[in-house]
């Protein structure tokens, strides 16, 4: 028998493959816009290609919306929702919202397989996390299209109308989960843009809507890059635009809004922060600033990516992560033993190293793993930074990568100063064993989440969002319905 002492992890040592099969998913080689119930080609015939950033493999072509099939998009989400939707009983419109999450529970592992092939994130993520949680996002939502008058007792319920809805990269089908059920929940109907990078699982979504036999034109897909989303934005029948994304577009969204009466939510970056207080448990501590930062490559708005720990425990926390990073497997999305997949996109790459470089030149100290990536695709391995000021670039900017960046602290009032030290407010964590230090940080950080021992952690009942540059509005729970209704 092999002596335990002497096997070491790296080099001579490691995880056989477990790969996720790939033998059941049948992609089409093109994709076409999905307007009124079917699959159209764009007027102007043009196609793009979605890539598995794994390998750089052409996975489909994909239509690319122009101006026209944006117009014919939203006057078929007008018909449907003047039509159809907007008569129909809560209780009818339920039925194909639930019908909608039981598809997705029957296709969930080829959902999974898709999206960890299109976006790059382990398939331990997208099977135990996405869909999961996005099936869960439907079911919770059918729930209340005939309980609206519960949710907002006393007062008259409406629906909003046309909704433009535009999502990112990070969590594809999921983001179409928390933008679509509660639309189609509250009568609206919907037109949506999923990100250029990542449009498979969405356009998947459309085939389950045909399957959930859900009316024509009730959901509609457009997809192609920032043009697409911007001829969305701009079309002038739209009653409501619901946005996830940069900051940077967000702000130019809200402002070509401002002179019309569109209703606006936005869902934006964040730089959340972890406070790590020397009472805390350590271990479960350290596996959570692992579990906010480098499982699914840091592509996550609510990201935990600065870190205050306590000066009496730094030495400690700082051994702990580095000997737990190093363990963390990055590789092929599709094996199960994948801690960290492939970075979405060669742009989002170049960014994350440019930002690697930048805090190296503003004079912070850089620790990365020791881990092998594959030649192909798009990597990082997981870093973080020492030695940094809060004025510094890496503390202030969203890196969206799986890069850290750690501070230390003496009091509670220093650790709520410097977490609150950014434009961004979305989420954050405590980790600590005392109560009243939890209620005073979770008083004190301005973000819209705050977990306390613990962390990324998702249910549709709970509203989630953001203060400051961060985005308004919520998603999920009752918070999360308001957009989507006319109260009177
Ligand atoms: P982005 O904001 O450009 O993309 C998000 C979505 O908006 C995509 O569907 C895109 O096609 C669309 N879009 C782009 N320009 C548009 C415009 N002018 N009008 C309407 N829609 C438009 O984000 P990108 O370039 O993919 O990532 C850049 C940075 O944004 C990341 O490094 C990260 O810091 C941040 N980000 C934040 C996300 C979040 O969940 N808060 C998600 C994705 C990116
Ligand atoms: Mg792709």
């Amino acid at each position: 028998m092999t002596d335990p002492s002497t096997i070491s992890k790296g080099s001579d040592w490691g995880y056989a493959p477990a790969p996720e099969s790939t033998d059941h998913i049948r992609l089409k080689s093109r994709y076409g816009l999905f307007i009124e119930g079917k699959f159209t080609p764009p007027a102007s015939g043009k196609y793009f290609q979605t890539i598995n950033p794994a390998n750089e493999k052409v996975l489909a072509e994909v239509a690319e919306a122009g101006e026209k099939d944006v117009d014919r998009a939203v006057q078929a989400a007008r018909k449907a929702y003047d039509k159809v939707w907007r008569k129909m009983s809560g209780r009818e419109r339920g039925k194909y919202v639930y019908r909608i999450a039981r598809i997705i529970q029957e296709r969930a592992r080829e959902l999974a397989v898709v999206e960890s092939m299109d976006g790059g994130k382990p398939i331990r993520e997208s099977r135990d996390i996405d869909i999961p949680l996005s099936a869960a996002h439907f079911f919770y939502h059918a729930g209340w299209a005939d309980k609206l008058a519960y949710a907002f007792p006393g007062r008259k319920v409406s629906p909003v109308g046309v909704a433009g809805q535009i999502i990112p990269w990070n969590f594809p089908l999921l983001m179409v989960a928390w933008k679509v059920a509660p639309a189609l929940a509250c009568g609206n109907t919907v037109v949506l843009k999923p990100a250029e990078t990542t449009p498979l699982t969405a356009l998947l979504f459309a085939e389950i809507c045909q399957e959930a036999g859900l009316p024509d034109g009730v959901f509609n897909l457009v997809t192609g890059a920032g043009a697409t989303g911007a001829a969305l934005v701009k079309h002038p029948d739209l009653d409501k635009v619901a946005f996830t994304g940069s900051t940077e577009v967000g702000k130019a969204i809200q402002k070509s809004l401002a002179a019309r009466g569109t209703k606006l939510t936005l869902e934006l970056g964040g730089k959340a922060a972890h406070i790590i207080f020397e009472d805390a448990t350590l271990d479960q501590a350290v596996e959570g600033i692992v579990n906010g930062i480098y499982f699914n490559q840091g592509h996550v708005c609510c990201a935990g990516s600065r870190l205050f720990v306590q000066e009496s425990v730094e030495e400690e926390v700082i051994a702990k992560l580095k000997a737990r990073m190093e363990t963390l497997i990055v590789g092929d999305p599709l094996d199960k033993n994948t801690d960290i997949g492939a970075i979405n996109s060669r742009a989002q790459c170049d960014r994350i190293n440019d930002y690697l470089r930048i805090g190296v030149e503003e004079g912070a100290e850089l620790f990365q793993t020791r881990c092998t990536v594959p030649g192909k695709g798009f990597w990082v391995r997981p870093s973080f930074f020492t030695k940094v000021a809060q004025s510094h670039r890496i503390v202030q900017e969203e890196i969206f990568g799986p890069v850290l960046a750690i501070q230390t602290f003496r009091t509670l009032n220093e650790a709520l100063e410097k977490a609150n030290n950014t434009p961004y407010g979305l989420s954050g964590g405590v980790w600590t064993d005392k109560g009243s230090k939890i209620f005073k940080v979770t008083r004190g950080i301005r973000a819209g989440v705050i977990w306390a021992n613990t962390f990324n952690k998702f249910d549709p009942t709970s509203p989630f969002g953001g203060y400051k540059e961060s985005g308004y509005g919520r998603e999920g729970g009752r918070h999360g319905l308001k957009p989507y209704v006319e109260l009177s």
